[in-house]
């Protein structure tokens, strides 16, 4: 294929208030950290993205916007499209984030004290929105088979009998990059059923799918399952746009979708923002050639990275992802504590990675590192990283 976007190129992200270039010195206590952490990406998004902010920029008058049938029928026509979703305009629910959607999920759908399944190590927010909200953790924890994460049915199954009603799934998985298969899903799926659960599907990462894997929405499987589950989704993720802060949920359940409605309402989150829209839309729109470039260029960095990792530090070990740009790496043989991890990576190497405890105790001794950059970032990164864990 052709090269239309140029991945290579470097892009100066430092003085832009960058979360992640700018934030990196605050957040580790370290200086001229290269920042390989936070999931967003430093390449330029869809040409016609920006083409199309600029337009509105220009407008010059930044009042109460609406949301158009446009946007939603471009949202519509994309999960048709790359998953073979079949979703209504009016099951979409517009929300600042996924994070805010998983929060609101929690208020909603479970009570106070009330234990609230997830599958770890996973993403921190999961734990923050069940403990922030004054929820129990069911952690259910991943089980590495081949070096893969597997689901622990029995162990949720246990809880579900238990009494919990509410279960957080991170589908595909961060920072496993696990796409769980339709088999895993359903069998998931039929426990959710029999106990009364209900499913928050964060299928955020759900188009940063890699060749020979095939994300299946969770809703998507049974018009039952649909009923029981809020997907939460978003097109900043795929097209690096977490800044313009904008989300959505499908909720197919009019109940369900009425009393979530009705929270963002009371909140004063339900207007549109001037700006997101517009990039959402040529987004879904207009940006499939680049999105299917870039995970081309992602699966290059995934090798790329493996392959060193293999050579020049052969005892760590890296899980292949199916899905992400994250690549979730076992360094438990260096026998270093999450203190230690860090003092290798941030006053050492001079690299900011993710420590693994952030995504819970099964992450102790991992590392999880961002893959969305230029591939000379990534080997200067993962260069710094080796030569100083050699010397330890
Ligand atoms: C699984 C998962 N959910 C949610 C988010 C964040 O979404 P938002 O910025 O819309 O809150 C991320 C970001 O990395 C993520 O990995």
């Amino acid at each position: 294929m052709a090269a239309n976007y140029q991945f290579d190129q470097i892009v100066n992200r430092k003085n832009t208030r960058s979360f992640k270039w700018d934030h990196a010195e605050t957040m580790f206590g370290a200086k001229d950290l290269l920042p390989l952490w936070v999931a967003d990406m430093d390449f330029l998004t869809v040409p016609a993205i920006t083409q199309r902010l600029v337009e509105r920029a220009q407008l010059g008058s930044y009042g109460y916007s609406v949301r158009t049938d446009s946007y939603h029928e471009a949202i519509v026509s994309w999960y048709r499209r790359r998953h073979e979703w079949t979703i209504q305009n009016d099951w979409i629910v517009d929300s600042p984030s996924v994070v805010t959607s998983l929060s609101l999920a929690v208020q909603l759908f479970s009570e106070p004290g009330d234990t609230v399944v997830i599958q770890t190590p996973v993403y921190y927010p999961f734990y923050e929105v069940i403990r922030g909200n004054d929820r129990v953790v069911g952690a259910s924890s991943l089980r590495v088979v081949n070096n893969r994460y597997e689901m622990d049915f029995d162990g949720m199954e246990a809880m579900f009998q238990a009494g919990a009603k509410l279960l957080l799934l991170c589908s595909p998985h961060n920072p496993g990059g696990r796409v769980w298969n339709e088999d895993e899903l359903r069998r998931l799926g039929d426990l959710c059923l029999r106990y009364g659960v209900t499913v928050v599907s964060d299928e955020i990462h759900a188009d940063l799918v890699h060749s020979g894997n095939l994300h299946t929405p969770f809703a998507s499987l049974s018009q039952e399952l649909a009923d029981i589950t809020i997907t939460c989704l978003s097109a900043t993720k795929t097209f690096n746009l977490p800044g313009l802060h904008t989300s959505f949920m499908v909720i197919s359940n009019a109940s369900s979708r009425r009393r979530m409605d009705q929270r963002l309402k009371l909140l004063g989150l339900r207007n549109a923002n001037h700006f997101a829209e517009d990039a959402v839309e040529t987004a879904f729109n207009e940006g499939e050639a680049w999105l299917d470039e870039l995970l081309v260029y992602i699966e290059g960095n995934i090798a790329f990275a493996s392959q060193y990792l293999a050579q020049h530090l052969p005892q760590v070990k890296t899980m292949m992802p199916d899905a992400t740009y994250l690549l979730w790496v076992d360094c438990r043989s260096l026998g270093l504590d999450s203190r230690g991890l860090k003092e290798l990576m941030f006053h050492q190497a001079k690299v900011a990675f993710n420590e693994g405890s952030g995504f819970g105790e099964d992450g102790a001794g991992w590392l999880r590192i961002n893959l969305a950059c230029p591939r000379s970032l990534l080997a200067q990164a993962l260069e710094q990283f080796c030569e100083a864990a050699r010397k330890l």
